[in-house]
């Protein structure tokens, strides 16, 4: 029987106030409405993102909410206007959108699209439909939206400009990291910091974000990669993924940024952030070289001092930029990024450390805090 037009019943995550757990509900989704796709989630699996809006010390979280937002799934129907998909179309969705019309949109030179509302940050934004509603209720009350994605729900609502279609024959419990973390990391090396042949990187913090941009590192022909994290595990995988140096912070008897500096002769022409957190960001930027080097943050942290920057650290020809969705047009790009998975550009398979169930979410998130998990995918 059709669900088309109606109401769907299914199971969701819900989180009812801030720190609290996920909490398994039945809910309600509406259907789409204009230039909306209702889709059923397949795979999805958690990222730091979902973690920061649900965290006390972040001050944009809104309750009750879905979150969840890296994922991949089957289109269930369409709204009226909605031209480029169709009921059975294998999805990814994503928190930036790319509407082809607007100034950003037709600027190559950012993905920023001016669908994203709230300029402030992508997490706070899209958290109801563009006619500012939700579809998603829960015992009577209406349920917040996350990123545009809210993937922690079987059947989802998005905007049809926060969605690709992809290959019919991607495995959507491997390419659901293209929706955040992979392309994320990946594009900060190749798009926003635009690593060169035979440069000398390093990057901060191994969790799927640091080790997507390793690989974007290699990809872009990087001859030195230097990688840190606390945790010696991560740097099995780091060098199997193209690593050259592994240092631990926790090891060293003095800052790790002095460390880099002696080793590299003065600096790295490229330093990615993948941790969050002042003194990361702080490390990063004097990682760099003068004279070309540049510090590309990808890490965010809730309620952390902000990075201050004298106008001398840049003038000796630093460059410090950060990344949104790796800088990928993302309906253009994801498509595209599935294909290069399939003939094996990069391989996701290695991200993939946890497979659970969807009611095993709350299991999910403590492996992800714990340092446990690279990316457990839940599926439904
Ligand atoms: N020095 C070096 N590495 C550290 C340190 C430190 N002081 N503290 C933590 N790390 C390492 C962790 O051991 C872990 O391997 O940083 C890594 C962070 O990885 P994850 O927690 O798995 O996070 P990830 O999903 O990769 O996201 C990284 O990017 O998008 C943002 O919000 C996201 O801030 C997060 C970051
Ligand atoms: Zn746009």
């Amino acid at each position: 029987m059709s669900t088309k037009g109606k109401v769907i019943k299914c199971k969701a995550a819900v989180v009812w106030e801030a720190g609290k757990p996920f909490s398994i509900e039945e809910v309600e989704v509406a259907p789409p409405k204009a230039h909306e796709v209702r889709i059923q989630v397949m795979a999805t699996s958690v990222c730091h993102t979902d973690a920061l809006n649900i965290d006390p010390n972040f001050k944009n979280g809104v309750f009750p909410v879905i979150v969840g937002h890296e994922c991949a799934g089957i289109v269930e129907s369409i709204g009226p206007g909605v031209t480029n998909f169709k009921p059975g179309d294998k999805v990814i969705p994503f928190y930036t959108p790319q509407c082809k019309k607007c100034k950003f949109c037709l600027n190559p030179h950012t993905n920023f699209c001016g669908k994203l509302r709230d300029f402030k940050t992508p997490t706070a934004d899209q958290k109801l439909m563009e006619d500012k509603t939700s579809r998603f209720t829960c015992k009577g009350k209406p349920v917040y939206h996350f990123m545009g994605v809210s993937s922690f729900s079987q059947y989802t609502v998005v905007s049809d400009v926060n969605l690709a279609k992809i290959h019919d024959d991607a495995n959507l419990e491997r390419v659901c990291l293209l929706g955040c973390g992979f392309s994320t990391g990946y594009g900060a090396a190749i798009n926003t910091a635009k690593v060169t042949p035979g440069s000398t990187c390093a990057i901060f913090g191994l969790g799927g974000v640091g080790l997507s941009a390793v690989i974007g590192c290699k990809v872009a022909g990087a001859s030195r990669i230097i990688v840190t994290d606390i945790n010696n595990e991560k740097f099995t995988l780091a060098k199997a993924l193209g690593a050259t140096d592994c240092l631990n912070p926790r090891e060293l008897d003095r800052p790790i940024q002095e460390v880099i500096i002696e080793m590299t002769n003065g600096g790295v022409d490229f330093a990615i952030e993948c941790i969050g957190g002042y003194q990361h960001m702080r490390a990063a930027l004097d990682s760099t070289s003068v004279g070309g080097g540049t510090c590309t943050l990808v890490g965010v942290k809730a309620g952390d001092k902000a990075l201050d920057v004298s106008p001398e650290e840049l003038i000796m020809g630093r460059t410090l930029n950060a990344t949104l969705f790796g800088g990928w047009k993302s309906v253009d790009s994801v498509p595209k990024l599935v294909n290069d998975y399939m003939n094996k550009k990069f391989n996701l398979d290695l991200f993939v450390t946890h497979t659970l169930p969807f009611d095993k979410v709350n299991e999910a998130y403590d492996l992800m805090n714990q340092g446990k998990s690279i990316r457990t995918i839940l599926t439904f």
